[in-house]
């Protein structure tokens, strides 16, 4: 049975995302994607909130599932007997960072591997932190994101956040 963990802050799950959990649910038997906050963003969904718009967004694929997790992604790793974990790598200005990470997760744990996945092109200038950002300025972003992420990004808004 080979599970492999897609982790990452989801603030909020865009196109892109649900792009790499397709490819990844038909390489992998089982497919975790581990909500966490990422300390360096200013979360604008709370953890709950992110794990309802995925679940709903993912509803269709049935190895598919949605959690959360805090403190070290390896922890979270062992917990769950799994030993891969899944990164999408849009452009090359994704590539330093992701290097970093991947080198730290296996020097914490030697046992770990980071497959990475690349998006459909269309999705290859996509962000979470920019879909925030067009939807606060009033733009659309209906092209970008779930249907169920617009609706409760443009709710959030007019809440007033
Ligand atoms: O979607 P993001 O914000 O790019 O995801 C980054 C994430 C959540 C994968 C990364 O911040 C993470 O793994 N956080 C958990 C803490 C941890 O294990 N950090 C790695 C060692 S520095």
């Amino acid at each position: 049975m080979k599970l492999a963990v897609y982790p990452g802050s989801f603030d909020p799950p865009t196109n892109g995302h649900i792009d790499i959990i397709t490819r990844a649910s038909q390489l992998f038997d089982r497919v975790i994607v581990a909500i966490t906050d990422n300390p360096n963003k200013k979360p604008f969904f709370n953890i709950e909130e992110r794990k309802r718009m995925l679940i709903a967004s993912l509803k269709n694929i049935r190895s598919v599932e949605v959690d959360s997790f805090t403190g070290l992604l390896i922890n979270y790793l062992g917990k769950k007997k799994a030993r891969i974990i899944i990164r999408g790598l849009r452009a090359v200005s994704d590539f330093e960072y992701e290097f970093q990470l991947a080198l730290m997760n296996r020097k914490l744990s030697k046992n770990i591997e980071t497959v990475f996945l690349m998006p459909d092109e269309k999705y290859t200038f996509l962000s979470s932190s920019m879909v925030k950002e067009v939807a606060l300025l009033g733009g659309g972003i209906k092209d970008f994101v779930p249907s169920i992420v617009e609706r409760n990004i443009k709710q959030k808004i007019k809440n007033g956040q």
